[in-house]
């Protein structure tokens, strides 16, 4: 197995709740993996633990086979994880290619921005993840993108920031069918590049769609890891959330 990442026993306690219960998972390297579990199951302190935003009480963060101590934000993004969350990162006033490459901008000496080649890099990183539309290039403000296309812009960023594991946090949520659609091709394509993605999601059936793998949480503890070949449809992977939330 060619573990990204694992999280082995953690356990993570917000004053008396006990957000993770000796949880233990992992991502392997071009899996696409769904994260599942009603609300409150642990899903976001699963991965702002995996991140580096929230620090375990107990167990370990393995990184590509390493156990790693003081794990934080900055080190993860380092190590190749990226996190997209809904909207918030990115600057909608400012073009695809500014947002791309926020923070870090290709430049000459003296700090000169080298834009050419940054529209062309923007132009190459939307195409190779599944911009089609003849009406959007680099140069396109990100205000007049769609909830789906914005979702592709920060997947570009994050892409450009050589993420080998891309984390999405709801980035259905909110959206239409069609661009839901096009979040979905943006994730194949990443997929399609050998970088994994964990995508969390309510939606059962976007889940389904898109993961070759569940995870499902229950009250901070894995109860089910499931490949998509066994499980036959999202009616049955409906069927076994709803029969979780029924023995509560
Ligand atoms: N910073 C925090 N301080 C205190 N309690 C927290 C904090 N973050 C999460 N919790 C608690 O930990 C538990 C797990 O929350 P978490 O946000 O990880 O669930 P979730 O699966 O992401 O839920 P949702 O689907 O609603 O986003 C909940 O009981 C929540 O109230
Ligand atoms: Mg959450």
């Amino acid at each position: 197995m060619n573990n990204i990442i694992e999280l082995k026993n953690v356990t993570k306690r917000f004053g008396g709740i006990t957000a993770l219960n000796k949880t233990s998972m992992n991502v392997t390297s071009g899996e696409v993996v769904g994260l599942i579990g009603d609300n409150g199951a642990g899903k976001s302190t699963l991965i702002k633990t995996l991140v580096g935003v929230h620090e375990p009480d107990e167990g370990d963060i393995i990184i590509r086979d390493k156990k790693v101590k003081n794990w934080t934000a900055l080190k993860a993004r380092e190590s190749g994880i990226e996190t997209v969350f809904q909207d918030r990162a990115l600057c909608p006033q400012q073009s695809i290619v500014w947002n791309i490459f926020m923070g870090k901008e290709l430049t000459y000496p003296f700090g000169f921005i080298r834009e050419k080649e940054q529209i062309r890099e923007a132009n190459r990183l939307i195409r190779e993840i599944g911009f089609t539309s003849k009406l959007i290039d680099a140069e396109s403000p990100v205000g007049n993108l769609s909830g789906g296309e914005r979702q592709g812009v920060a997947i570009a960023r994050a892409i450009y920031n050589k993420a080998e594991l891309i984390i999405l946090d709801e980035p259905t949520n909110a959206l239409s069918l069609n661009e839901t659609q096009k979040v979905f091709e943006f994730v194949n394509n990443v997929k399609k590049s050998k970088r994994s993605v964990l995508f969390i999601g309510h939606n059962i059936f976007h889940v389904y769609d898109i993961s070759d793998r569940f995870i499902i949480l229950d009250r901070g503890e894995v109860v089910h890891q499931l490949n998509k070949k066994d499980v036959s449809s999202p009616e049955k992977l409906m069927k076994i959330m709803k029969d979780i939330v029924n023995k509560h």
